[in-house]
Order: structure tokens, then sequence, then C-alpha cells
């Protein structure tokens, strides 16, 4: 029996939502999706061109013919008989909680998916008829290659909608991965700050360019973090006795002046001129556009690769072609 949902609603089509939506309908489910910017159809055509690019190169299985979609006037109508609702609306807390607000009115019994980057569910129950329907679903762009969706109940969310939702996004090819604790950001986005952070420090006080630290990033660690994440690297890095060794080796460093994490640089004009404009030099010509391709491509030779190795993210890939393939 598939735990896909009917119908599902997409509250919000930007960055987040349109993804959602091309990883949804490339699942076969229909969605109705709503956002009151005008250009909002202008902005999901290219992500669902990218996304069925990215697809056609990554998945080795047959697809299921696409979910129908449309854009609707208003949250009522999107969320009618939707089992599942994909808020993906500003990282606004009023405007997170004037959606859910609406989203009752009109629908009683669906899923309702956050995709907030940091607020906790519990935070954004407040208020709420009906709490225990909602969860956060925080996924990572581009929705529709990254496997991880970090799957956050609040304090009155019933167990039986994790259950669900774990499933549910299973069955979508993703990772779904159920934390117990909820903490502000979570945990990627709280690996991602601290990194941020002292990349920020690194380029404030000119020690590296905003090219160097990618470069620092992309031929070394970030492809080891891309399969094994940090604690096993660091596990093989002790040499036969593993992570003890490796602890006792580099504990002493953690009392030295490695990093700056403890304070925050001020986000002045100057820095944030000096982070744009390097940025820009590194593209090298290239539009953020001609950078998602490039990403895409990327991320796909990733997948299959590691896929081939039956390894991490590669394995999920591999577990959603079977189940296309027994279908
Ligand atoms: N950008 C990321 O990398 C990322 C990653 C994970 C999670 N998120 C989260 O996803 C959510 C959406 O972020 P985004 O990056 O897609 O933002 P975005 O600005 O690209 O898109 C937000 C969309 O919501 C629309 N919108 C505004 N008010 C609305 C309303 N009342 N109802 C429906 N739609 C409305 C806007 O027109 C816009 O198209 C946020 O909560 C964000 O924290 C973002």
């Amino acid at each position: 029996m598939s735990d896909l949902p009917r119908k599902a609603a997409i509250l919000g089509a930007g960055v987040i939502g349109s993804g959602w939506l091309a990883r949804l309908i490339d699942s076969g489910v229909a969605c109705s999706v709503f956002d009151p910017a005008p250009n909002a159809e202008a902005k999901i055509a290219p992500v669902l061109d990218n996304a069925e690019r990215a697809a056609a190169a990554l998945i080795d299985a047959p697809r299921p013919a696409k979910g129908a979609w449309s854009l609707v006037g208003s949250i009522a109508e999107a969320v009618a008989g939707a089992d599942l609702i994909v808020e993906a609306v500003p990282e606004r807390l009023d405007v997170k909680h004037a959606t859910y607000r609406e989203i009752e009115a009109a629908n009683t019994d669906g899923i309702i998916a956050s995709s907030t980057s940091g607020f906790r569910p519990s935070v954004l129950q407040e208020g709420m008829a009906r709490p225990e329907r909602l969860i956060v679903a925080h996924p990572f762009n581009p929705v529709y290659l990254l496997p991880l969706v970090e799957i956050v109940g609040g304090a009155a969310t019933d167990k039986a909608v994790i259950d669900r939702a774990m499933a549910l996004y299973t069955e979508l090819g993703m990772k779904p991965l159920h934390l117990k604790v909820e903490i502000d950001a979570f945990v990627a986005d709280r690996l991602m700050e601290a990194l941020w952070r002292e990349a920020l420090w690194l380029v404030k006080d000119g020690v590296a360019t905003t090219q160097e630290i990618d470069d620092a990033i992309r031929y070394g660690c970030g492809l080891r973090w891309a399969q094994m994440g940090t604690f096993q690297t660091f596990h093989i890095a002790g040499g036969e006795a593993g992570m003890r060794h490796f602890m006792e080796q580099f504990g002493p460093a953690l009392a030295w002046p490695w990093t700056k994490l403890m304070d925050v640089p001020e986000m002045t004009p100057e820095l944030v001129d000096r982070i744009a404009e390097q940025s820009v030099t590194q593209a090298d010509g290239r539009t953020p556009r001609d950078l998602e391709k490039i990403r895409d491509d990327n991320l796909v030779a990733i997948l299959k690769a590691l896929r081939g190795t039956g390894w991490g993210a590669g394995q999920v890939l591999a577990d959603h072609e079977a189940r296309l393939r027994g279908k």
C-alpha cells in the first residue's frame, strides 16, 4: 500500500515550495499550489525544468506519470481535500501563524508539514486548534535532489503523525531523520551555522577569500563529509585505535585558539560587500542559474557514485529505485 499522499497542498512556491512541488509530482502526487506573488508561475517553471533534467539523469527505474498540479487563488482552495499540506511561506512567525489559521478553517485532518529552517514546532503550534497534526519537515535545497528531511514533532504532535510522515517521505525517495529533541534550527543548520560563522571571521579578518574557503571545503573535508559525515571521518583519522585515539590526540586542540566560534562578526556593510563581491568574482561570469545546473550535475554524479558503492545517500537512491521497479 502506498504511503504517498492522495493530494498535497503547497503553500509558498519560492525556492523550497517549488522544490517540494518537483519532488511530489515526480512521485505522481497531485498538488495544488498557492503563492500570492504575481510572478509565482515564472518562479516555479525553471525549478521544475531543472528537477526534470536531474531526475532523468539520476533515476534508473521507471518513474510514475507526473502528478497533475495547478496554481490556485487561495489557501482554502489549495488545502481542500489535501492529506499533506506543505508550508513553505517566508520564515516569519506571524506569517506562519496566519497561514495555519487559514489552513485550519479549510482543512481538518491533513498533515501540516512546515519547511521552517529554525522555528521549533511547539512554537509553530501555539494558538492552533488542532496542533497534533503539525510537524516540521525541514528539507535542503535543492529539495528535488537532496534526500535529507529533518522530521521534528512539537509538544502537541501526535506520534502517529510522525510515523506516517516517516513512511511518506521515505516513499518520496528521501531520508527522513527523526529528531527526538526540539531545538532551534534543528541539527543540520546548526552545523552549517558553525562553519558559516568561522568562514565569516576568516573573510572579515582578511585571512582567506571566499574562493580559498570554498576550495578548502570542496577539495578536502567536503568530499569526506558527503560520504561519511564528521564522526566516522574522525574515527578513521584515529588510525587503528579509532575515535578514542583521535580524541586523545586532538582533544587538547579544543583549548587552543583554533576557532572564533564564541563570537559573531558584526555584519557591517563593508563585510557584506567584501563577501558579495568575492562571491561574484568566484562565479567567474556564471549566473546563479548557471551555477544551479552545475550544482545539480555534480550532485547527480555524487549520488550515482554513492549508489555504486551502496553507501549513504546512494543507498537511499537505490532503495527508491527498487520501490519504483516493484510498482
Ligand atoms: N532557502 C533555503 O535554503 C531553505 C532551506 C530549508 C528550509 N527553508 C525554509 O523554507 C521556507 C520558505 O523559504 P524559501 O527559501 O522558499 O523562501 P522564498 O522567499 O524563496 O519563498 C517564499 C514564498 O512564499 C510566498 N509567500 C509569501 N507570503 C505567503 C503566504 N501568506 N502564503 C503563501 N505563500 C506566501 C512568497 O511569494 C514566496 O514565493 C522558510 O520557512 C525557510 O526557512 C529554506
